[in-house]
């Protein structure tokens, strides 16, 4: 079988005309989240990793987010044609490096190198994103991975059992499954070439291991909430895609009145485990957006709490503890329009939303928590078209002067015109 080539040309500094890291977000990249064990993040991840046995899981540290564009996407089987690839999704350091979009960035590499048959990585991810409560251009993401090689095995049945047999010292967990996906079917289909009881019992395994982390996560805060009943914890399966695993599914948890979307995972496609230079070996993989999970946990309201250098965030939190945020006052926001026209023959669909953001992000930072297109439209005689945005200013930390917001608001409006050569309204 073909083996990729990993190419590493390109210097991390050599920018091309795929450059679009701003300044921002190479500062982003300097904080280092993760590093303090009291941060909530920080918190989240040593109780997911707890939960893993540590002789069978080897926790990876990957602490440069710069990974080469073979690792990001081809590795993982995702093509040039992918739009998760496209400059406006991704942020580019060159043609050949990106900032890494998901810590599936280092799967074959974690399938490799490693004396044990799993892994655990919890690192910063970046993506080109909106402005709001929820999205922020760099959040944390925790990467699992379990394999098992038949090397030694005299039949697939004592292939699978030897599987069965791990999948059965998993602690079994309290959880009600509201609903699940077979195994695999025409939708979600198991590889060719793989044994159809291997990949019903590596499935297993990840189905049960998630249940199993899930299961105690919860019940961390249910227990310290006496006033919370005792109902079970509902989850639900559904099937998914991704170019690296197959079947694929995602998980999702009721809590408070939502379903929560968790982890994405699935069974490893084999060219993975080929580009690791095990060809032989089967198993799993999945991924966990760590931001989402901690605002529901410890009560977090807005997503840029997280990178706050002020104390009454920081100073909160005690490592080992899943505590509820104590809100400091919710300061006002202020919004002001942006409306512009486009260039002369320019469409809506040729403005990237994510460019402003970018934009506004360079200009205000984390004094913006929300920007939303609110107004479009076309001139009838010159059809030239218009975009008008809303930018709510606000600052979780003190209130901010109208004079400041003036300021912020202008070095915006002339940004963009040097840009994207906008004609401002
Ligand atoms: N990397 C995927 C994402 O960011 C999640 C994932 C990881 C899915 C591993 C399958 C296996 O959405």
């Amino acid at each position: 079988r073909s083996q990729d080539v990993k190419k590493e040309d390109g210097q991390d500094t050599d920018e091309d005309d795929w450059t679009n890291v701003t300044s921002t977000i190479e500062r982003l990249t300097r904080r280092k989240l993760l590093s303090n064990p009291a941060h909530p993040l920080s918190i989240l991840t040593d109780i997911i990793f707890s939960k893993f046995p540590e002789q069978e899981y080897t926790r990876a540290h990957f602490p440069d987010p710069r990974v080469s564009v073979y690792e990001n996407f081809e590795s993982l089987n995702i093509t040039p044609d992918h739009v998760s690839r496209s400059k406006t999704d991704t942020y580019y350091l060159n043609k050949h490096k990106v900032l890494r979009t998901h810590t599936s960035a280092h799967q074959v590499e974690s399938f490799r190198d490693y004396t044990t048959p799993g892994f655990l990585i919890a690192a910063d991810v970046y993506r080109r994103d909106e402005i709001d409560r929820t999205h922020y251009p760099a959040f944390h993401q925790m990467e699992g991975g379990r394999w098992w090689s038949p090397q030694g095995m005299s039949s697939i049945e004592e292939f699978v059992s030897k599987i069965n047999e791990d999948t059965a010292k998993i602690p079994v967990s309290e959880i009600k499954i509201i609903d699940d996906t077979l195994p695999f079917h025409d939708g979600n289909p198991k590889q060719d070439g793989q044994h159809p009881e291997v990949c019903i019992a590596v499935a297993n395994h990840l189905k049960r291991s998630l249940e199993m982390v899930v299961g105690g996560i919860f019940e961390n805060i249910v227990q310290g909430d006496a006033s919370t009943s005792k109902e079970p914890l509902q989850i639900r399966w559904i099937d998914a895609t991704f170019p690296f695993t197959s079947p694929s599914w995602e998980m999702e948890v009721y809590w408070q009145g939502d379903w929560l979307e968790l982890f994405g995972c699935g069974v490893t496609q084999q060219r993975v485990f080929d580009r690791a230079g095990y060809p032989e070996r089967v198993g799993w993989a999945f991924g966990l957006g760590l931001e989402r999970l901690a605002m529901v946990l410890f009560g977090i309201p807005d997503i840029r709490l997280f990178w706050s250098e002020d104390p009454r965030f920081v100073e909160q939190f005690t490592p080992g503890v899943v505590s509820s945020f104590k809100p400091f006052s919710k300061y006002p926001g202020t919004y002001r329009d942006l409306a512009f026209w486009l260039k002369d023959g320019a469409t809506p669909e040729q403005f990237h939303d994510n460019d402003l953001m970018d934009v506004v992000r360079e200009v205000a930072g984390d004094l913006v928590e929300n920007v939303s297109l609110i107004d479009k439209f076309t001139h009838p005689k010159t059809k030239r078209n218009s975009l008008c945005y809303r930018v709510v200013f606000q600052s979780m930390e003190r209130t901010l002067q109208n004079d400041e917001i003036n300021i912020l608001q202008n070095n915006i409006r002339d940004s963009l015109m040097k840009k994207f050569g906008i004609e401002l309204r």
